[in-house]
């Protein structure tokens, strides 16, 4: 019973707003548990309530799980308030970015072809860049959410964020970090278009399987140009992530400047990710032994001024 609901941290509501899931506080009695309506999901939850429960140190409520998606919905629709309210800790900021972007990616996995894909991802990346430039605690607490579990629309939040706490590093500005950001969101589109069985194969693939899999960046191309509304920078995240320095990468097997500065940090985070997140086929590496490996084993593969940046960023945390 007590795991059906799951805590919501009461600043993350904007008073006078209406959440459209149902919220519930949490009363202890004797050793029982019971969780009690406090504001049903179609009525907003007016300030001098909010204030009540402050007054009273409720600081969480609670929503049952089966209503998390509809959180998440209400939480992309305030994330700029929460964003620049100087009352939420960055914490909990940085935990609602993720925990949206994941919420967006998986609808995009769901429907790649859904009309507001595009829109979604340029506003969260859009929200995302103010917070990071914004906030001097966004850097540590949005790196500790990066995840280790393997799912596609992890990795593309993954590698979103990294991106963009690196394009801060590097000293982008707002503009360039928004495209360059939500290409990395969308990097993997493409995957939705591959068979399950072989994107998680276990074990080595055939040369056809491989071949398949190549395929998910034309697809990604595909999708994103059907669907329209993105920037012409932010498709070389997508197009490039998987070309290497030294020509022998795909699809096109650029070599050098012919790759774009995008691509090329692109296929560093992409792989830097897949290394320290666990996988079907192998478990996670810690951020040394990752860059160790990318060091040692695909030097070739990565411009080494920023493999080097990316090396200095990771030490120093942003
Ligand atoms: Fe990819």
């Amino acid at each position: 019973m007590q795991n059906e609901y799951i805590p919501i941290a009461l600043s993350t509501i904007q008073p006078n707003t209406c959440t459209g899931c149902n919220l519930y506080i949490k009363i202890r009695a004797d050793a029982d548990i019971r969780y009690v309506l406090y504001c049903s999901g179609n009525n907003a939850l007016k300030e001098d309530k909010i204030k009540e429960l402050l007054y009273k140190q409720i600081n969480y409520l609670f929503i049952n799980q089966s209503e998390e998606k509809l959180y998440l919905r209400y939480m992309e629709s305030q994330l700029k308030e929460v964003i620049h309210d100087p009352s939420i800790d960055a914490n909990v900021k940085s935990k609602m970015v993720y925990n949206v972007a994941k919420s967006i990616m998986i609808d995009i996995f769901n429907d790649p072809r859904a009309g507001d894909n595009v829109d979604r991802s340029k506003n969260w990346v859009a929200n995302t860049v103010e917070y990071v430039l914004n906030n001097k605690d966004a850097t540590s607490t949005m790196l500790n959410m990066v995840s280790h579990d393997y799912y596609t629309y992890t990795h593309c939040v993954d590698v979103s964020v990294l991106g963009l706490l690196f394009a801060k590093y590097l000293r982008l500005d707002g503009k360039e970090m928004n495209n360059f950001g939500t290409g990395l969101l969308l990097h993997d589109i493409g995957k939705t278009q591959i068979n399950l069985g072989t994107l998680n194969k276990n074990g080595k693939l055939s040369e056809v399987e491989y071949a398949e899999i190549k395929k998910h960046v034309e697809f990604a191309h595909e999708i994103l140009n059907d669907l329209g509304g993105l920037n012409e920078d932010s498709f070389y995240p997508v197009l490039q992530h998987h070309e290497k320095l030294n020509g022998k990468g795909y699809p096109k097997g650029l070599k050098g400047n012919e790759i774009h500065d995008y691509g090329k940090i692109a296929t560093i985070i992409d792989v830097y990710d897949a290394l320290t997140t666990k996988r079907p086929y192998s478990d996670a590496r810690k951020p040394f032994p990752a860059l160790q490996i990318m060091k040692e084993l695909m030097d070739e593969h990565f411009d080494e001024v920023y493999f080097r940046s990316f090396v200095a960023f990771l030490g120093s945390r942003g």
